[in-house]
């Protein structure tokens, strides 16, 4: 079927076109019939642009016309007219014009799509994964990806301007399991050995540093079989940085000039810096999160002072136990009912919480199920803690430091959605979060974790602790923080392979196991490697707040659900058995 050569895309028709003859492709967006005379909705990713088929104009075409359905794909000759008084429309940018058909080619017909392609729809998610090509055929999804490109564009521009150089790591490498589960790629040509994709290039840009390219930067997919969620998925892309030659302090730097360009260009906002900074047990304290949502106050204050002579059985044991009593003040919701307490409470009581303590602030002191086990100076001390005025209401949580931190933190997040605190025209909070501690205690395994990954640096000032005391180790790394999401994670790197190999032990890596998992880069550092340090960001994450979405799958082009499954090509699936042998792999 042969067709010209398109002149205009559906998005450029102005007045000043008036009278020329046209080509213009798209898909039927809509098809009205007016008695007797057919209209359609071109569209393509520019635009539409109305097309009218006149039986007096041309009989032929129109006949056709007749019989377009939407989502047919037809290339349409013609001449652009002004439409006729009172028919324009200012909503769009080719509102002011029509194109009258001389001739119309059907390039292809299409079935009834499961949904209609337009924004806003109410349909499943799954409905509109199995389908991505036609839910990307929407105007909102295509923008989507187009912010994304303009990113991709953004950062590859500033890294670039200042030396980065862009440099492919491997997708097939060695599996170091140390944070998430690796995804597995069993080797054909060597039996029983399998690679692993790549969690991040953490080692790879550590190895470039070593061969002193400086500064590295890639935009690169990275593999994690962790469970997922509305931020997570099992592929994702980072923005992944390395410098040598720095301090913390530098990498703010330069991580600040990019968020700046990337606000700017993308959202049209003067970002100012420096950003501000939280220590981890800040951030914990007031906000109850390593990733706080500063858009709005609601300030959880540490009450261990104001009670710590108080006899109260649960606030008693915190103290003893060097946990912590934790309050919230929920301004003017004194009046909510028990019922609604009841609801607050069970809400906490799933996160692991105990109980919650509530105390209605009234002219005369504090109402609540627990005042009588309070003196007048407690209870005084607590409300000018929070600071609470009559009419307020107090929530309290005691228990394990970071447990109960993080429990008041999420009542905290439900309260502000309670309270309508979020403003969706709200200013972007950024923060960076500093000092993590080095190591995360498990309690099941009963081991330190590396609270980042085991090359993170501790402070300097710190290392002697790392065998006595590693609870108290604080690391050199930070988190980039924006409106309660975590978009960055990064830290200055062990250099030394002596520092490395004291840092395995604390982990209680074995030599022997060191050797084998990490033996490349401790190897490596002993050729002489630049103090060096990086950061990485989620790019979907960045992405998805930028185009105002509340999950990371529309931001990317083919994701997978929450359970892992893409709905598309139905993948994981089944592979023949000839495939498993060529792989030695049994399935039992
Ligand atoms: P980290 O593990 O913190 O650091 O990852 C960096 C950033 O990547 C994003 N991210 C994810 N996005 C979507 N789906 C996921 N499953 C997912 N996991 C992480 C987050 C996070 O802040 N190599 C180090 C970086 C470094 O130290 O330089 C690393 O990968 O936004």
């Amino acid at each position: 079927m042969s067709f010209k050569r398109r002149t205009h895309t559906c998005g450029d028709l102005r007045e000043s076109n008036i009278g020329d003859n046209v080509v213009i492709n798209g898909w039927v967006d809509t098809r009205r019939d007016l008695g007797g005379v057919v209209f359609i909705d071109l569209r393509d990713r520019y635009g539409i642009t109305q097309i009218v088929f006149e039986p007096t104009y041309n009989l032929e075409s129109h006949e056709i016309g007749k019989d377009l359905r939407n989502e047919y794909v037809v290339s349409i000759e013609g001449k652009v007219r002004k439409r006729p008084e009172g028919t324009e429309n200012s909503e769009i940018a080719t509102g002011f014009v029509d194109v009258m058909v001389d001739k119309v080619t059907i390039l292809n017909k299409a079935i009834t799509p499961p949904f209609q392609i337009k924004d806003g729809i109410d349909v499943h998610e799954d409905i509109r994964l199995k389908y991505r090509y036609l839910d990307l055929r929407r105007k909102e999804m295509q923008d989507n990806l187009i912010l994304r490109h303009k990113m991709y564009q953004i950062v590859r521009n500033y890294f670039d301007k200042q030396s980065f150089v862009e440099v492919e790591t491997p997708v097939l490498m060695k599996s170091t399991p140390e944070g998430a589960r690796d995804f597995l790629v069993p080797s054909r040509l060597h039996k029983g050995r399998f690679y692993a994709l790549p969690q991040s290039p953490q080692q790879y840009k550590q190895l470039l540093m070593v061969s002193g390219l400086d500064r590295y930067f890639q935009i690169v997919k990275c593999f994690r079989d962790e469970d997922l969620r509305a931020d997570r998925q099992p592929e994702f892309t980072q923005i992944d940085v390395e410098m040598s030659f720095v301090d913390t302090e530098d990498i703010y730097e330069t991580m600040e000039g990019l968020m700046i360009k990337l606000f700017k260009e993308v959202k049209g906002f003067d970002l100012v810096t420096p950003i501000p900074r939280l220590t981890f047990k800040e951030a914990m304290e007031r906000y109850g999160s390593d990733k706080p949502d500063l858009r709005f106050d609601l300030e959880m204050k540490t009450l261990n002072e104001a009670v710590k002579t108080c006899e109260f059985r649960v606030f008693k044991e915190a103290i003893e136990k060097e946990g912590i009593i934790t309050g919230l003040l929920a301004p003017g919701c004194g009046e909510y009912t028990r019922n609604q307490l009841d609801v607050l409470t069970e809400y906490v009581k799933k996160l692991g919480a105990g109980g919650l303590i509530w105390m209605r602030v009234k002219e005369d002191g504090l109402d609540a199920p627990i005042a009588k086990f309070l003196t007048d100076e407690e209870k005084q001390n607590i409300i000018n803690a929070l600071n609470a005025k009559p009419g307020d209401l107090l929530f309290i949580l005691s228990g394990s430091r970071l447990k109960t931190l993080s429990q008041m933190g999420s009542l905290r997040l439900e309260m502000a959605r309670r309270l309508d605190l979020i403003k969706p025209d709200s200013e972007p909070a950024l923060l960076w979060v500093t000092e993590f501690p080095l190591f995360e205690w498990d309690e099941d395994t009963k081991r330190f974790y590396a609270m980042h990954h085991p090359f993170t640096s501790p402070r300097i000032e710190d290392i002697d602790k790392m065998e006595s005391n590693p609870a108290e180790v604080y690391a050199r790394a930070y988190d980039l923080v924006l409106d309660g999401n975590e978009i960055a994670g990064g830290s200055i790197r062990i250099h030394d392979s002596e520092l490395q190999a004291l840092m395995f032990k604390a982990l209680g890596i074995s030599d022997e196991e060191a050797e084998a998992k990490f033996g490349f880069l401790m190897n490596a550092f002993k050729y002489g490697a630049p103090p060096h340090g990086g950061i990485a960001f989620g790019l979907d994450r960045l992405a998805m707040l930028f185009a105002g979405e509340k999950s990371i799958r529309e931001v990317i082009a083919f994701p997978k659900t929450s359970s892992g499954h893409s709905l598309m090509d139905d993948s994981p699936s089944n592979v023949d058995e000839h495939q498993l042998k060529e792989l030695h792999i049994k399935i039992r």
